[in-house]
């Protein structure tokens, strides 16, 4: 087993008197894909904000590369290089793709407010979105302006913008939802294309994607881990089966 990257250690979450994680322990290895898997409600959104900082847990720590970083907010965790996807784009839809991704790179690069400045940065960042969008499904599209791309292909450059600073850690939230097979499709080449260089938690009910696309899936039942393996031990595992799965995927 290759060492955890994050570390999540009895971590319970409530709202008021509802419990909504209880007692979670889950390392994510470094390099890994681990899939976040469960019906509605069983708390998978409410641990990957904990996670990221958006939300404190009422008891447990998160452990980053050995740290704690527990009381860190999410700013300061993305710092450290955990990036969270958002079911929202953050797309600006005049500007061109080129200019979406580059102005994304440059941020990350050089704190918040970088874009109002420093034109050869920007440059250098636009050269690298070239670079990307050369070997992305956006090939010779760099200059479209993205409020054109339909739904799918937006939240596909959402996810393309996620990756580009190879974030160590990413947290994706329902990357896939609302996107036709092919979409999706595309959406996991983008992930595999940063296999490698970043570790990533896929929350997703598409069952088909998870099994293929996962090294290890967390199955969430009611705020417990219900079950944690390999895609095969999963598959197998009847505390999954039952609280999930139905006959299997
Ligand atoms: N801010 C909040 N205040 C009150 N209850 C909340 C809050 N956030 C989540 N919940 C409740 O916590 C439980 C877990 O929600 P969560 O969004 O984590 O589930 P989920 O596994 O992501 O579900 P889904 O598959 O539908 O996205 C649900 O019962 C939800 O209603
Ligand atoms: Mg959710």
């Amino acid at each position: 087993m290759k060492p955890a990257l994050l570390h999540l250690r009895g971590i319970s979450q409530s709202f008021g008197s509802l419990q909504v994680l209880r007692g979670i322990d889950l390392s994510i290895a470094a390099g890994e894909t681990l899939g976040l898997i469960g019906p509605n409600g069983a708390g998978k959104t409410s641990l990957l904000n904990i996670a990221s900082g958006f939300s404190r847990p009422r008891a447990g720590r998160v452990c980053f590369q050995e740290r704690d970083i527990t009381r860190l907010g999410a700013s300061r965790r993305a710092r450290l290089g955990i990036m969270r996807s958002f079911q929202s784009s953050r797309i600006f839809p005049q500007h061109s793709i080129r200019h979406n991704l580059g102005l994304a790179l440059r941020t990350v690069r050089g704190g918040a407010y970088a874009w109002m400045g420093g034109s050869a940065a920007l440059r250098e960042s636009l050269e690298q979105a070239d670079s990307l969008i050369a070997h992305s499904l956006f090939r010779g599209r760099g200059d479209a302006p993205a409020g054109a791309l339909s739904y799918g292909e937006q939240r596909l450059l959402d996810l393309l913008i996620s990756l580009a600073p190879r974030p160590p850690l990413l947290l994706l939230d329902e990357p896939t939802a609302g996107l036709s097979r092919q979409e999706a499709a595309d959406a996991m080449a983008l992930l595999r294309s940063a296999h490698g260089s970043s570790t990533a938690v896929l929350v997703s009910h598409d069952l088909d994607l998870i099994f293929e696309y996962c090294d290890r899936i967390a199955v969430l039942n009611l705020g417990e881990l219900a079950a944690l393996g390999t895609p095969e031990e999963v598959r197998r595992h009847e505390g999954a089966q039952r609280a999930y799965l139905g006959s299997g995927p």
